[in-house]
């Protein structure tokens, strides 16, 4: 089950510099920032009510978001939705004929499970399937 959207994730290529936008010109409540060895990015969070805005910076040549930045730009990444059962929503999704670009959860920002379906199948939209792993 869908429960909401956890956050936004917008690529950018200069982390600093985007977090003083987003903190002194938007005036958003700054989480802090987290380094995700699996993903090979340094994320910036801030709050927007229950929402999260995730700004994410690659830290390797490698990484995904270095990808999307060469080809794209900067600007929206993927929106997260909140799941309560990663793995039930994958085997959904695969039966519903959804590409996965994820077939087994793997671990993100927060320790989260989460999986990515291609953006295929959604207009060009990356969803994240996220469950929220408690401490
Ligand atoms: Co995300």
């Amino acid at each position: 089950m869908i429960k909401k959207i956890d956050h936004i994730a917008i690529a950018v290529r200069d982390l600093d510099e985007e977090i003083k936008k987003y903190r002194d010109i938007l005036g958003l409540d700054f989480l802090g920032t987290e380094v995700v060895e699996d993903q090979k990015v340094k994320a910036a969070f801030f709050c927007v009510g229950d929402v999260k805005i995730e700004l994410t910076a690659p830290t390797a040549d490698d990484s995904t978001i270095a990808k999307f930045l060469s080809k794209r730009g900067s600007g929206i990444h993927h929106i997260a939705f909140e799941v309560d059962d990663v793995e039930s929503k994958i085997s959904d999704f695969i039966k519903k004929d959804v590409r996965m670009i994820d077939r087994e959860p793997k671990t993100g920002a927060e320790g989260a499970r989460i999986a990515f379906a291609h953006p295929k199948n959604f207009s060009g939209v990356l969803f994240e399937l996220k469950e929220i792993t408690k401490p």
